[in-house]
């Protein structure tokens, strides 16, 4: 692999006796979409503020291109951050505020006016050069806000919730059009969201934050369907966990059933036997079964929840059957079902 555009090494930075970040040792390649997910406070914001030269590491190193930029002001470096809370200049137009940092910048007038249309373009708000932000819906002000993030070109674009203003629709839109200009413009992003659903759909890898930890980092898929620990697997997506006894690698459910899990993340003792709601099925193969009384559906459209109550768990089930599956096999609340599974779709954590 070629040499990462980013390196983050050893990193820490401590506020009085918060250890915001706590040893982060990450590489971003040139080009990559790349999400940082993390609980409010778990140090998300920190990270970025210092890769975009904010805040000093107080150990490690933020190396970029090669050099150590650990103490380089963030105006020298070919980095740029656009805040969780970015504000437009309620008095400049669209242009304006566009514009402002290559006037900044020095670059002449005509050069300016080429680089504000061309992004103007590719943000699709050329129609509202001249308005004021005032004038703008949501969704068009974060993308004129964007647009100021994008137009100094740096090898690095760095978002802090970038779509958190937005409605659902709105940010679903906005998610493609991320990943639309993300690779015209063939900038290396890190976004940082709450939103697990939106970073799986967006990034090339995600990392999760915990604590100023970095607790895993893989592909979408890697991160769904191969959560390390218990917190990445309640994180990402919806799990069913069910308490187990592990002894001598036999994991035993609180009805006495042994349940199979081909990757077992856990010593003996008490722990979780976990299997994702699409990786149950009816009457269906799979080493492990168990049997429960359906609480409540729900339809979805492109699937059907079903709710289960049953000895081997406290919580409810939840299963996620296919409409196919579900029309084959109509159900309603009191139905009692065998609910299938496979070894290879269960993972076991400690608590
Ligand atoms: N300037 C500061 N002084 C003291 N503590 C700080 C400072 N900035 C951040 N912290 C603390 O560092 C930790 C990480 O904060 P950070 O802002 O990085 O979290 P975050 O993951 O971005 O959270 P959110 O999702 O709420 O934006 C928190 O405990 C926070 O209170
Ligand atoms: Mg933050």
């Amino acid at each position: 692999m070629n040499q990462p555009l980013l390196s983050i090494k050893k990193a820490q930075k401590h506020f009085g006796s918060v250890r915001a970040i706590d040893g982060i040792d990450l590489d971003i390649q040139e080009n990559e979409f790349f999400a940082l997910l993390g609980a409010s406070g778990s140090g998300k914001t920190t990270l970025l503020r210092m890769l975009a030269g904010f805040e000093v590491p107080d150990g490690g190193q933020i190396v970029l291109d090669g050099q150590d930029v650990s103490h380089i002001p963030p105006n020298k470096r070919a980095v740029n951050l656009m805040f969780q809370s970015y504000a437009l200049f309620p008095h400049m137009s669209v242009f304006q505020n566009i514009a402002y940092g290559l006037e900044m910048e020095g670059l002449a007038k005509a050069q300016i006016k080429a680089r504000v249309d061309e992004i103007l373009e590719v943000i699709q708000l050329g129609d509202l050069a001249r308005r004021k932000p005032d004038q703008l819906s949501g969704g068009q002000r974060q993308r004129v806000a964007l647009a100021r993030a994008l137009v100094k070109r740096p090898r690095l674009l760095l978002l802090d919730e970038p779509l958190g203003a937005l409605d659902k629709k709105l940010r679903g839109d906005m998610q493609l059009e991320l990943k639309r200009i993300q690779h015209e413009f063939g900038i290396t992003f890190i976004i940082v969201t709450h939103d697990q659903e939106e970073a799986l759909v967006m990034a090339d890898r995600v990392a999760i934050l915990k604590d100023g930890k970095l607790l895993q980092s893989g592909t979408p898929r890697e991160i769904y369907e191969q959560p390390g620990s218990r917190f990445a697997a309640d994180f990402i997506g919806v799990m069913n966990f069910f308490p187990v006894q592990s002894s001598g690698g036999t994991l035993r459910a609180q009805d006495g059933s042994v349940i199979q899990a081909d990757a077992i993340h856990m010593a003996d003792g008490p722990g979780v036997a976990a299997v994702r709601p699409e990786r149950l099925r009816l009457d269906g193969p799979g080493e492990n079964s168990m049997t429960g009384t359906v609480t409540a559906t729900a339809y979805h459209g492109l699937d059907l929840q079903v709710h289960l109550k049953t000895s081997a768990a406290p919580d409810t089930v939840v299963m996620r059957l296919t409409a196919d599956a579900a029309e084959a096999r109509p159900l309603s609340a009191g139905d009692t079902v065998t609910v299938n599974w496979a070894a290879r779709d269960t993972r076991a954590f400690a608590d």
